[in-house]
């Protein structure tokens, strides 16, 4: 199982891919305006630590405008991809962008039936929101088992990033379902180190060795 990260903070990044835990890097729209400044030099340098795919969004929402807008990110790093809206604009934009070679994640997925349209496009990525759905009472993982299962019998060759994770239980739920990725925010990448008995533990030793010096 592969683990993004959900950022567009660079010291996040840094310190995330110094720690060699995390495989690729997912942004949207919100998360590049949170940190300021011009998103292609931000995306730039976000490439020079990730190796991995490294997700950006348009904002157009009609298909030549997005298309227009892919090619330009995409120019910037081969590893970036290009994340499109759900929606039938954004479908077909993927179906031209795949054409030239650009990959695309298609984002803002709810259900399984976009989940279907999506793959059938040619998105190499699509990104179930699964805490926004349980935000609303909804069942996010289960949403996530329902494509993996399906995916999986098929032999379809998207893959299936698990997002808008809220906690480390989420990681391990989506990891269950067959989610080829899970995108984390910093702070729940953070919170899967933790352990009281692993901090017990240390304190422990370390007093254990002060007896005996
Ligand atoms: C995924 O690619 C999105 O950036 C993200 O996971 C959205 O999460 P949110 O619901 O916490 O905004």
């Amino acid at each position: 199982m592969k683990l993004f990260l959900d950022t567009a903070n660079l010291q996040e990044i840094k310190q995330a891919a110094a720690w060699g835990v995390i495989d690729g890097v997912t942004t949207n729209p919100t998360l590049v305006a949170k940190e300021g400044g011009d998103f292609p030099s931000r995306l730039a340098q976000i490439c020079e630590f990730i190796k991995g795919p490294v997700s950006a969004e348009v904002l157009a929402t009609d298909t030549s405008g997005m298309i227009a807008e892919a090619r330009t990110l995409a120019a910037i790093a081969p590893q970036v991809v290009i994340k499109i809206p759900m929606t039938a604009a954004g479908l077909q934009a993927v179906t031209a962008l795949k054409e030239e070679g650009i990959r695309c994640n298609v984002t803002l997925i709810f259900s399984f039936n976009q989940a279907l349209l999506a793959a059938k496009a040619g998105a190499s990525y699509i990104s179930p929101f699964l805490g926004r759905l349980d935000d609303l009472g909804h069942d996010g993982v289960q949403l996530v088992s329902n494509i993996c299962e399906v995916f999986r019998h098929y032999n379809f060759a998207t893959e299936v990033i698990a997002a808008s994770i809220r906690h480390p239980l989420h990681v391990l739920q989506v990891a269950q379902a067959g989610a080829h990725i899970a995108t984390l925010p910093f702070s729940v990448l953070e919170k899967m180190f933790n352990h009281p008995l692993t901090e017990q533990g240390i304190e422990r030793f370390l007093a254990d060795w002060q007896k005996v010096r």
